[in-house]
């Protein structure tokens, strides 16, 4: 969403950690995993054992794994979850469907903080200024600034930015003057990324994760999704040490160790998630994170839970992000990158999953992302059932809307099955999910046990409505580009 990516830059850097990375970081939150297993195992094994031996034994300590797994797991916070977005202006659906936006979303965590308010971002321009526009719609951004401000003066605030993006950012020199802290991560340094995560929690308590940038057009201009789960301090927590990762490798000349230090790790994860009561509907929730390298053990990297979302689903695929690219698109030279176009091959081909990928369109977008969604959007034939659909979607502009820079684009990037609403920071090419950092809300849920609907059953009437509106064209061989 912003001019000057840092990535050219890097390339040489990159090259270097490439060879390593590949081989050794790429699976190992999955390694880590294995390696919880295992320890599991030797104290379920051990305890087999010692009970075995009768009374006296019961005196000897039991090893017990790392963190508690199974103990641990059960949470009776009462979380609710709130699904939020921003509609552009001047975008209308011919549609029921419709969130509460995320500009109150964060007024009401602006207001409900009372000890602190953490961070992650990956750049700031809240306000007209740091854009160089004059458009009215800025308003929004420029009220959150200025009471992140007042915030900042009266607790906690820590502010975890890319690097890059950091020095010159009135937004943060302003906050800081109130009293934030601020740390910038420079993970071109240590993994050739970027820190592209968005998300914040106040009072170690609730949390907001999603698609939009401290920008004020992520509150008027882009479209966005997120979530917020108030009065939930478990989920809030786990969240917290993937902060707390980002806050580590802030301060300057740090490396990223290998393993990180136990307080970082995890107990929720996709194989043991945290069980938890989202609106009164029992819910499996855990966060993702990537790149590999900044997950501490037990927790799964982003790359394996978004394929073993796909791999779950029965009936059907639902995916919405801003681009779908098979390519390392920012490495030097770019590679073809598969594992998620192969795994969408799989589901349609092996379990006959249908596949809806609704992908954007604008005038930035990567010129060699149409040819491979084309490829994808080739398996399809209903007589052998094969049902893979894309379609682009377009935010349409005034000549006054054409006029802001980098805006009026489709940028949430969600996924939704017939069981899991999986909500995320990151873009899906390769890059995204191997250097840089960002991290995603995975919710399985089975039907709702209460009045009210699940958020995965909101999450797929959002997809709906887009996917049907007028926005949105199915790419076919024809297709020349929308803009
Ligand atoms: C996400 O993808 C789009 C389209 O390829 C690109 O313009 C945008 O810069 C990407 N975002 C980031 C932060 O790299
Ligand atoms: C809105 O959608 C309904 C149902 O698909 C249709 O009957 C109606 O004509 C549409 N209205 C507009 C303004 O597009
Ligand atoms: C969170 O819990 C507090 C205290 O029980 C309650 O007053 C508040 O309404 C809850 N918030 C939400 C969004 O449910
Ligand atoms: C969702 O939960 C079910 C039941 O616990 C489990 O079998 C399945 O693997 C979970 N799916 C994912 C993608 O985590
Ligand atoms: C959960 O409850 C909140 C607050 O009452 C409500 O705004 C939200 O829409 C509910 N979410 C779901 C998924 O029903």
């Amino acid at each position: 969403m912003k001019t000057g990516l840092p990535y050219e830059r890097v390339v040489d850097v990159q090259r270097r950690r490439e060879e390593y990375s590949r081989a050794h970081m790429y699976y190992r939150c999955g390694l880590a995993l294995a390696s919880v297993a295992t320890l599991l195992v030797l104290a379920v094994i051990l305890q087999n054992l010692l009970s075995t031996r009768g009374p006296s034994s019961s005196q000897s300590p039991v090893p017990s794994p790392r963190f508690p797994l199974a103990r641990a797991q059960t949470c009776s916070d009462p979380c609710r979850v709130v699904l939020v977005e921003s509609i552009p202006e001047g975008l209308v659906f011919n549609s029921s469907t419709a969130n509460p936006a995320i500009y109150q979303a964060w007024l009401n965590l602006i207001g409900e903080a009372r000890s602190s308010l953490d961070i992650a971002s990956y750049y700031w321009t809240l306000t007209n200024k740091d854009t160089s526009t004059h458009d009215p719609t800025a308003h929004q951004g420029e009220d959150v600034l200025k009471r992140l401000g007042e915030l900042a003066g009266k607790l906690s605030v820590r502010i975890a930015v890319n690097a890059q993006q950091d020095k010159s950012a009135a937004d943060l020199k302003l906050l800081a003057s109130y009293g934030a802290d601020i740390r910038s991560v420079n993970m071109q340094e240590l993994t050739s990324g970027i820190l592209h995560t968005k998300f914040w929690i106040v009072d170690k308590k609730h949390i907001f994760i999603g698609s939009p940038n401290m920008d004020w057009r992520s509150l008027t201009q882009v479209k966005e999704l997120g979530a917020v789960v108030y009065n939930c301090s478990c989920l809030a927590e786990d969240l917290g040490k993937i902060f707390e990762a980002y806050w580590f490798l802030g301060q300057s000349g740090q490396q990223i160790p290998t393993p990180w230090p136990s307080s970082f790790s995890t107990a929720y994860n996709k194989d043991t998630p945290l069980q938890l009561p989202l609106n009164g509907t029992q819910s499996s929730v855990y966060l993702s994170s990537s790149p590999p390298s900044l997950c501490a053990e037990g927790r799964t990297s982003d790359l394996q839970s978004v394929l073993s979302v796909i791999q779950d689903a029965d009936e059907f695929v639902y995916i919405a992000v801003m681009s779908y690219i098979p390519i390392m698109e920012y490495s030097q030279p770019k590679r073809y990158w598969t594992e998620i176009d192969t795994q969408l091959r799989r589901v349609a081909y092996d379990k006959q999953v249908k596949v809806r990928m609704l992908i954007s369109h604008w005038a930035h977008s990567q010129p060699f992302m149409v040819p491979f969604l084309k490829s994808l959007a080739s398996i399809h034939d209903p007589k052998i059932k094969l049902d893979i659909q894309v379609r682009l979607f377009v935010v349409p502009s005034t000549p006054s809307q054409k006029q802001i820079p980098y805006a009026r684009v489709n940028h949430n990037k969600y996924m939704v099955t017939d069981k899991i609403a999986y909500i995320s920071t990151s873009n899906w090419s390769g890059d995204y999910f191997v250097n840089t950092a960002g991290s995603s809300l995975v919710v399985n849920q089975t039907a709702s046990q209460t009045q009210e609907p699940t958020v995965q059953s909101q999450l797929r009437a959002v997809f709906e409505r887009d996917w049907d509106s007028s926005y949105s064209t199915p790419i076919d061989h024809n297709f020349q580009g929308a803009i």
